[in-house]
């Protein structure tokens, strides 16, 4: 087990960075996941680490120790990679302890390891088969044994699921963190898939373009995404965005003078332009609302809620919840936004803009009655 700390690190191949500035603290036996959109430096990262990559500028230490010149095979780190080619002419066995064989470890310690890991995943009755006899999840498997064979200090995974089917994946991902449980080893996750991100993080880290923008436990960057961009793209069905602009008042004004968070007042000059941005969890239909309306275009019955896609009134493709039981809609119907629920984020750049909360007579009387009924 090992923490791992990157400073400053910066990568480019000769064109612009790929990764940028980048710092990181990974506490030892944590499991970190690196989410974001393809080609914004998620490989390239995990590939320093690994020492697959010449570092750029910047600090690397596993353990306290630099990283800078010490070869992969001394740093300690076992990668899963996606694309995992295991031997085709080397039984599972084999595969598994092949590894061990190159760095010359004598064969029955050899054996009883690979024998260990093989009961650590359940492949025990598969180790005489050939890869080509395998299914996916099974060579996938391999993959792992082949990794946790080495004990190694660090695991990186490199989009290890992205080949299996959809119930495979939901099975892997299980998987992975019940082995993490067991082994306790510092692991870093790289994906783009933010439901795996979600479910297999201790802690997130979401990237953009070469940096990290938002670090923290899945729930805190879900209820608290801090820029726009985060908000986008943590969450399913995507958050719904509106623009705004705020007024003499510091209130933040929809189009059509609709004031989305009444009681919430930003320090922000007049005419500022900011994003308004809500959870599709969040928005109740209500016909009496003042809020926006939606065009409903599709509904997809998920069996526990319906979705439905629709236009919102600046024309985008949006997709609302409803519950199971009630009606798609067939109209453009409107919808109540609780103030609560609204994340604001400053047009210009991206970043959070948190009001300053005023509450006026209606929201006290919101907050009251809730609290009574709790
Ligand atoms: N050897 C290389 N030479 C030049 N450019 C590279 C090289 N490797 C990666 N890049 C570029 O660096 C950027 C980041 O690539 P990287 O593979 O790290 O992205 P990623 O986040 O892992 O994406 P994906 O989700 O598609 O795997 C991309 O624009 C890519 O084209
Ligand atoms: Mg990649």
């Amino acid at each position: 087990m090992a923490g791992i700390r990157i400073e400053g690190l910066s990568k480019d191949f000769g064109g612009p960075a790929v990764v940028s500035d980048v710092d990181l603290s990974i506490a030892s036996g944590d499991f970190v996941v690196i989410l974001g959109p393809s080609g914004c430096g998620k490989s390239t990262l995990l590939r320093m680490i690994a020492g697959l990559e010449e570092q750029g500028a910047g600090k690397i230490e596993i353990d306290g120790e630099p990283m800078e010149g010490v070869p992969p095979g001394r740093r300690g780190c076992a990668m899963v990679f996606q694309n995992y080619a295991l031997y085709p002419h080397m039984s599972v066995a084999g595969n598994i302890g092949y590894a061990l064989k190159v760095a010359g470890v004598p064969r029955a310690e050899r054996e009883a390891r690979v024998r260990e890991v093989a009961a650590m995943l359940e492949l025990e009755p598969l180790l005489e088969r050939r890869p080509h006899q395998l299914s996916g999840g099974q060579r996938q498997r391999v993959a792992m044994g082949r990794a946790m064979v080495r004990r190694p200090r660090v695991f990186l995974f490199d989009e290890p699921l992205s080949n299996l089917d959809a119930r495979l994946r939901l099975q892997m991902r299980l998987e992975i963190k019940r082995l993490h449980r067991a082994l306790g080893a510092t692991s870093i996750f790289v994906t783009h898939d933010q439901l795996e991100a979600m479910t297999m993080a201790d802690r997130l880290v979401v990237m953009e373009g070469g940096r990290i923008r938002q670090v923290g436990a899945p729930g805190e960057v879900w209820r608290r995404p801090a820029s726009r961009f985060v908000a986008g793209f943590v969450g399913t069905p995507p958050m719904i965005f509106f623009p705004a602009r705020i007024d003499r008042e510091g209130r933040a004004r929809a189009a059509g003078g609709w004031e989305p968070c009444p009681g919430a007042r930003w320090r922000l000059p007049e005419g500022a332009a900011l994003e308004l941005g809500v959870r599709p969890q969040d928005i109740a239909a209500d016909p009496s609302s003042p809020g926006p309306r939606f065009a409903p275009d599709l509904a997809e019955d998920m069996g526990a809620e319906l979705h439905i896609h629709a236009r919102a009134p600046g024309g985008e493709a949006v997709t609302l919840i409803r519950r199971a039981g009630e009606a798609a809609p067939s109209a453009p119907f409107a919808v109540r936004i609780p103030a609560a629920h609204v994340h604001a984020f400053r047009a210009e750049d991206g970043a959070r803009a948190e009001p300053e909360p005023v509450a006026t007579e209606s929201e006290t009387q919101w907050r009251e009655t809730r609290s009574s009924s709790t």
